[in-house]
């Protein structure tokens, strides 16, 4: 992978270390300390592990280093540097929608790619649907539901 081809969190990075099976997931987490995202069930079924491959949500521990050569990778360390990100952070904040907290980077990043891909008009029904896919074992969703819709509401 060449130098500089692709960026995480708006820095280039060198990958060309990465051997040809590791997961982006790995990669952020133990070559670039970026352990904001999560390692929950490496098998697509969680969410925890979920970051912004050129804005649009995409779960790293099923996805190969090398497939993202020359995307635009964003984390939640980064997550708040756009208006729709800072809108579901503090909304996640002003909801205390975590409990343990191992969950709440994957549903920042995926309702912030969400957002961003299908704007502020989709109904909250929807919304709700499509973060189906991201799981939490403390909260029963209640303040998760709410910190959905109250960002949602901010970004209208
Ligand atoms: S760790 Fe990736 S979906 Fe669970
Ligand atoms: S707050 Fe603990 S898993 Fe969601």
């Amino acid at each position: 992978m060449p130098a500089g081809s692709t960026r995480v969190n708006g820095a280039p990075v060198d990958l060309s270390e990465v051997p040809d099976d590791e997961r982006l997931l790995d990669t952020l987490r133990w070559r670039l300390a970026l352990r904001g995202t999560k390692e929950g069930c490496r098998t697509g079924d969680c969410g925890a592990c979920t970051v912004l491959l050129d804005g649009r949500s995409a779960l790293s521990c099923l996805t190969l280093t090398h497939e993202v050569e020359g995307a635009s990778v964003t984390t939640v360390e980064a997550i708040a540097n756009g208006r729709i990100g800072e809108a579901v952070r503090d909304a996640f904040i002003a909801e205390g929608a975590a409990q343990c907290g191992y969950c709440t980077p994957g549903f920042v990043v995926a309702l912030t790619g969400l957002l961003a891909e299908r704007r502020a008009s989709t109904p909250v029904s929807d919304l709700l649907e499509e973060m189906g896919g991201n799981l939490c074992r403390c909260t029963g969703y209640g303040t998760i539901g709410r910190a959905i819709v109250r960002a949602r509401e901010a970004i209208r």
